[in-house]
């Protein structure tokens, strides 16, 4: 037996329950890992709710861990018992104290990232590296925009950005989350609450629009993201933090200047073991490299996984947030 968050009907918070539940053996190609630190994300919200469905009911909602491995399947090569290691991954299942994994989802954790760093920033850290590196080459000079710049994936992609030499601007609900952003390399926060976004990027960039608008928050931002962008620009729309993005007509791309508009999701990045492990290893550079720091904003026991979800939904969180197995 297992403790672990349990989810028998999708709503809000309070679905989030504490029990005890059983792990299974592994099988040939799975391995059992014990979990000290489990990320929270939003995608853990779409789960929860019913917006991405899960395999079965109840299920344990989780896509990013830290921890170690308790045992391995027969046809598992590569890793023992002891080992740390973390991951982004698809079954969710991560908000467990034990759970079993595919094997070659696991990637092994460098001496100099512990535990805690991984689990707050693998899902949100292969994120960045797809948005900057593989979805769009970010060029010294080049200004974005980056939605949600004081959040999880926010932070990481803003320091990133900046290392990369772009003009950074980023949108953020408060003076607090500004503040912060811009210690993290956000060049220009835009306090969205009180400023135009539109007419602030346009006044960064002289008149032109940036390169690309990086938005997960969807229905509240993804049309004022296309009027932000230069002609030629790049529409990334990767999340929905506000809600359902609006419907965008084919048409609209050439009037707002030609545009693209893309819709990425990371596991399509890193879906094969080739894939993971240069995502990962990217990661891992810029890390040991210090050239990007993991905030964790807010640390809390995995039975209190309800309150993170809470907090994360009020825009009460910055950076990543860990729960603690
Ligand atoms: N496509 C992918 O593969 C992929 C991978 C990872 C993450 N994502 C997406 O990236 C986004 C960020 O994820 P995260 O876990 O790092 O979360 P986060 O950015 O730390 O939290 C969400 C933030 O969005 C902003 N926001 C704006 N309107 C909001 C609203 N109506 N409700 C809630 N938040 C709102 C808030 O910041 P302000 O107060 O500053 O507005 C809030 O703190 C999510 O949309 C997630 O789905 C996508």
């Amino acid at each position: 037996m297992t403790q672990a968050i349990c989810i028998h009907a999708f709503g809000g918070p309070e679905t989030l329950q504490f029990e005890s539940v059983d792990v299974p053996a592994p099988g040939p190609n799975e391995v059992r890992v014990r979990h000290t630190h489990i990320g929270v994300n939003y995608i853990d919200v779409y789960f929860r709710t019913g917006l991405y469905p899960p395999a079965a009911m109840p299920f344990t909602p989780g896509v990013e861990a830290a921890g170690e491995v308790v045992a391995v399947g027969d046809a598992v090569t590569g890793l023992q018992p002891g080992q740390r290691i973390a991951y982004a991954a698809r079954p969710p299942g991560a908000y467990a104290e034990e759970r079993i994994i595919p094997a070659d989802r696991l990637v092994p954790l460098p001496d100099a990232i512990h535990n805690e760093q991984a689990a707050a920033m693998m899902l949100k850290g292969m994120t960045a590296h797809m948005l900057l590196a593989q979805i769009h080459a970010v060029q010294p000079g080049e200004p974005i925009l980056i939605h949600a710049a004081a959040g999880g994936v926010g932070l990481i992609a803003c320091q990133w950005a900046k290392q990369l030499g772009a003009t950074v601007i980023g949108t953020v609900g408060s003076e607090e989350k500004a503040e912060l952003a811009q210690a993290h390399g956000c060049d220009h926060p835009i306090l969205y609450r009180r400023e135009d976004i539109t007419e602030r990027v346009r006044h960064f960039t002289g008149g032109e629009g940036v390169a690309v608008v990086y938005d997960s928050v969807g229905a509240d931002t993804l049309m004022t993201s296309m009027d932000c962008l230069a002609k030629r620009g790049l529409l990334v729309s990767f999340g929905q933090s506000s809600g359902k993005p609006p419907a965008i007509e084919v048409g609209q791309l050439a009037a707002g200047g030609s545009l693209f508009l893309t819709r990425p999701t990371l596991f399509d990045y890193i879906g094969t073991a080739a894939d993971l492990q240069h995502s990962a290893e990217a990661l891992f550079d810029v890390i040991e490299r210090g050239a990007v720091t993991v905030q964790v904003g807010q640390r809390l026991p995995l039975a209190n996984a309800a309150e993170a979800h809470r907090a994360l939904e009020a825009r009460e969180t910055t950076g990543s947030t860990v729960l603690i197995a």
